[in-house]
């Protein structure tokens, strides 16, 4: 193997959940990150690599930085980018307030590629080199989404929303043209390049029971495509759910009774499930995307940590913008920390950068792929500068442990920690 690229600095990445075992984490305080081409060649400490160097490569030496692998955002809405902090009293008098409207705008392509653009260096910004996106129901809104990342060589994975009820006739599909639609878009898309397709009914309330038996039959005829959608986020919500759905047992049945639980299908917020709900979710391999600063914004709930946890199910964080207030994996990790302490439940900083690279890679089964240094990975990457504030470099000055240095950094840090952004092996610049 040749290796083409060298960088030095402290590296911090995952093999295994470190909750569950404690040699998971890799940290090496002066470490080196070998690439071979677009591909992690080996990560490890400096001085034992150091030999598998060629004499002529010039090495990136970034001392007092942490290389990372790039965050994973499980849940975020790219239409939704103009209207983050947009204040309501709950999800859905905000969805009909600002949500809908804003995402009206984009059967325009253009406004689509404009947005589109912005959010994906956005993302990149702020070090997240995969996402899970939500697009309009709009099929424009997903061809523009998907040639930006291609642009910018990203691992993306999105969708067009499902709508055909309870909402504005503008953003109105039928149950046969939105399988259609989507079905198309997989064979343009899935595979195509890094672009992986996800199958994006909204929520069950926006639709027909017809429209997600249909999206059901098209989950299970493309197996490895993902699934992503929306579930026990509020009380209202779920009231409304089941009062649609009645011979469910539960919000999250109307889902299984439909075949959309499955591995590879998202299930955002999770906040009101119950101990069969759970068990589904761990049996049928579905997984979690948990969003602290939506839920606290828009007054959601508070996920339980221990029950999931106990359950087994795969769990990932996520922004949920524009619901969700920050860009920031490191925020959403300081969001999901102070939301866990609630719950009784204590979330060790290794577990919270566990969830946004590794622990979302795996819930997405994409752990071949991304989400850590493991040999023959994709070089999605970040620098972070841990002292990229005054506060951070003060408070950096009186840490004991490597624990508490990751936990000052999810705490205090944002996207001004991020230095630089690499994606397969190239530093990426907007
Ligand atoms: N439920 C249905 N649609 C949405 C959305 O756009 N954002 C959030 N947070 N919840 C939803
Ligand atoms: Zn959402």
């Amino acid at each position: 193997m040749t290796i083409t690229d060298a960088f030095r600095a402290s590296i911090l990445y995952f093999t295994d959940d470190p909750a569950c075992n404690p040699d998971a984490m890799h940290w090496h305080s002066d470490g080196l990150l070998l690439l071979s081409g677009e591909k992690i060649a080996a990560a490890g400490d400096y001085h034992l690599l150091k030999t598998q160097l060629p004499p002529e490569l010039t090495v990136s030496h970034w001392p007092g930085k942490i290389l990372c692998p790039g965050f994973i955002d499980t849940h975020v809405h790219y239409p939704q980018t103009d209207m983050i902090a947009s204040p309501a009293p709950g999800l859905l008098p905000w969805l009909e307030t600002y949500t809908f409207p804003t995402e009206r705008r984009f059967q325009d392509s253009e406004h689509a590629h404009e947005v589109a653009d912005f959010f994906l260096d956005e993302l990149l910004r702020n070090g997240t080199t995969t996402a899970m996106v939500y697009c309009t129901v709009h099929p424009e809104s997903v061809d523009a989404l998907f040639i930006q990342s291609e642009q910018r060589n990203l691992r993306m994975v999105a969708g067009k929303v499902m709508m055909d009820r309870h909402c504005p006739d503008f953003l109105r599909d039928t149950a046969e043209t939105g399988a259609h639609e989507s079905e198309a878009l997989i064979r343009k898309w899935h595979g195509r390049g890094r672009q992986l397709y996800a199958i994006t009914p909204r929520f069950a309330p926006t639709s027909s029971e017809r429209q997600l038996v249909l999206t059901g039959e098209l989950a299970s005829q493309y197996p490895d495509t993902f699934i992503q959608t929306h579930v026990a986020e509020n009380k209202d919500e779920c009231h409304w759910a089941r009062s649609l759905f009645p011979k469910a047992r539960s919000y999250l049945d109307i889902y299984d009774q439909c075949g959309l639980m499955r591995p590879r299908a998202m299930y955002a917020h999770c906040i009101w499930l119950d101990e069969t709900d759970r068990r589904r979710m761990a049996e049928t391999q579905s997984a979690i995307a948990l969003c602290p600063t939506s839920n606290l914004f828009l007054g959601s709930g508070l996920f339980h940590f221990e029950p999931a946890i106990a359950a087994k199910i795969p769990l990932s964080i996520a922004t949920d913008i524009g619901g969700g207030t920050s860009f920031s994996m490191l925020q959403t990790m300081n969001e999901t920390y102070k939301i866990a302490r609630m719950g009784g439940h204590y979330l060790p900083a290794a577990s919270m950068f566990y969830l946004a690279t590794l622990g979302a890679a795996r819930a997405m089964q994409l752990e071949n792929t991304i989400g850590s240094f493991t040999p023959g990975n994709e070089a999605d990457f970040i620098v972070i500068d841990p002292q990229a504030t005054p506060l951070l470099a003060r408070r950096s000055q009186h840490l004991n442990s490597l624990e508490e240095q990751l936990f000052v950094l999810a705490m205090l840090g944002d996207d001004r920690c991020v230095e630089a952004t690499y994606i397969c092996g190239k530093k990426y610049i907007s």
